[in-house]
């Protein structure tokens, strides 16, 4: 079994899901992995657990350093099922361990397991544990991304174990970020961090940029970044942190992206004249058919450009299911700074296109209006149109992006 160190006598006991495809309905092509960390010092401590079918990879690997009943403290970063799932099976071997974690954590756990017997004790930010040689200082960072979330940081080594912050759903062979670039692909990796921040953080961009602000007010010389998934930052932590900064202040490209369902490809069609359009005009463009594309790597794709072009043919007078199901899902993560657009086919009375204008005015964004509209099937003349709605609305992506610039 392999053996990764982050630090002398500070080790990765995690887990590398290759398998899964969806993580409660989020797509994760690239599967993903539960990391767990130990540190062996005069007090052992375990920090974090794995999901439950996972618990016994992160067992096999404590043992390869330690008995269990060495083990003094178990550290509880984050009580989501996928980090927590293994605790029970973790206090079974190490009843005498103590349990670290938020006082919502204590509450949230209580409601998932049986923990009537564990020993837990309450921390908030501030607060330490000394290990023997070294200290952990805990850091609350509530709603990033649940109320009971925490961080954990090892001030003798730098490294803040940051629970699902700087995060990535990605399974591999590699631990870390200088390993991954070199043998797999930073470009995936930068990918991943847009993906992971997209769906699982857009909604929190204040809470991130104050709660980063006060992690610097502590004067923590943070040297390493240990989340809970994907790859550990140990060559560039500062690269992640500024990329989450980036977001939360409304980084994007300038670039459009259009995301559409169609019925009898009415809707194609005006998207092939549009994207043309909006390539007139010198911006890069990316087309995504909802059929064929899972929500969640849509929403990636959202959050990376800086407009979007929405399209639906009208269907018993509403948005296709598809095209709801993405804007519900979108809503839900509060989106800020972009902008959108709508256009749709339809029969005998429309809707869709209103409906998805209203949708994104209603969350905030900047709207281009009114939307493209053609019945059942777009003409020559129809087609010249959507070319010029395609530059229209380049040229007004391109003035909103100057706000950001
Ligand atoms: Fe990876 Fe919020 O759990």
């Amino acid at each position: 079994m392999e053996k990764v160190e982050l630090q002398p006598d500070i080790y990765w006991v995690g887990a590398v899901d290759w398998a899964i495809r969806n993580f409660h309905g989020y797509i994760t092509p690239r599967g993903s992995t539960y990391n767990s960390y130990l540190i062996m010092d005069e007090d052992v401590t375990v920090l974090d657990g794995v999901k439950l079918d996972h618990a016994d990879t992160q067992i096999m690997r404590i043992n390869r350093y330690v008995e269990f009943d060495r083990i003094k403290n178990i550290v509880v970063n984050h009580i989501e099922p996928d980090h927590s799932g293994s605790l029970g099976h973790l206090v079974k071997l190490a009843p005498q361990a103590t349990l670290y974690m938020t006082e919502k954590g204590r509450k949230g756990l209580s409601r998932f397991y049986d923990t009537s017997a564990w020993n837990i004790k309450l921390v908030k930010t501030g607060d330490t544990l000394s290990t023997g040689k070294r200290t952990l200082l805990f850091v609350e960072t509530p709603m990033l991304h649940w109320p009971d979330s925490m961080m954990s940081f090892a001030k003798e080594d730098g490294i803040l174990f940051s629970q699902d912050g700087f995060g990535q759903h990605i399974a591999s062979a590699q631990r870390f970020d200088d390993e991954f670039a070199e043998r797999a692909s930073w470009a995936e990796l930068e990918d991943a961090v847009w993906d992971y921040y997209a769906n699982i953080l857009m909604p929190f961009g204040s809470i991130i940029k104050r709660k980063i602000g006060e992690i610097r007010k502590l004067g923590l010389d943070i040297r390493m970044i240990a989340p809970v998934h994907g790859i550990i930052w140990r060559k560039d932590p500062g690269w992640v942190v500024k990329a989450y900064l980036d977001m939360a202040g409304g980084k994007a490209d300038e670039r459009a992206v259009v995301i559409y369902d169609t019925m009898w490809h009415g809707t194609r069609k005006m998207a092939h004249s549009i994207v043309e359009g909006v390539r007139e005009e010198g911006l890069d463009v990316k087309v995504l058919d909802l059929k064929a594309t899972p929500v969640s790597e849509a929403v990636k794709e959202f959050w990376r450009a800086r407009g979007v072009l929405i399209g639906s043919p009208t269907l018993n007078n509403t948005m296709m299911p598809k095209v709801g199901e993405f804007l519900t899902y979108l809503k839900g993560l509060r989106p800020k700074n972009r902008i959108l657009g709508a256009f749709g086919a339809y029969g005998w009375a429309g809707g869709a296109v209103k409906e998805i204008l209203e949708m994104g005015r209603n969350m905030g964004l900047e709207t281009v209006e009114p939307g493209f509209q053609v019945n059942y099937r777009a003409s020559a003349e129809d087609e010249a149109e959507g070319f010029e709605f395609g530059r229209g609305f380049a040229r007004r992506l391109r003035e909103y992006h100057r706000n950001f610039s």
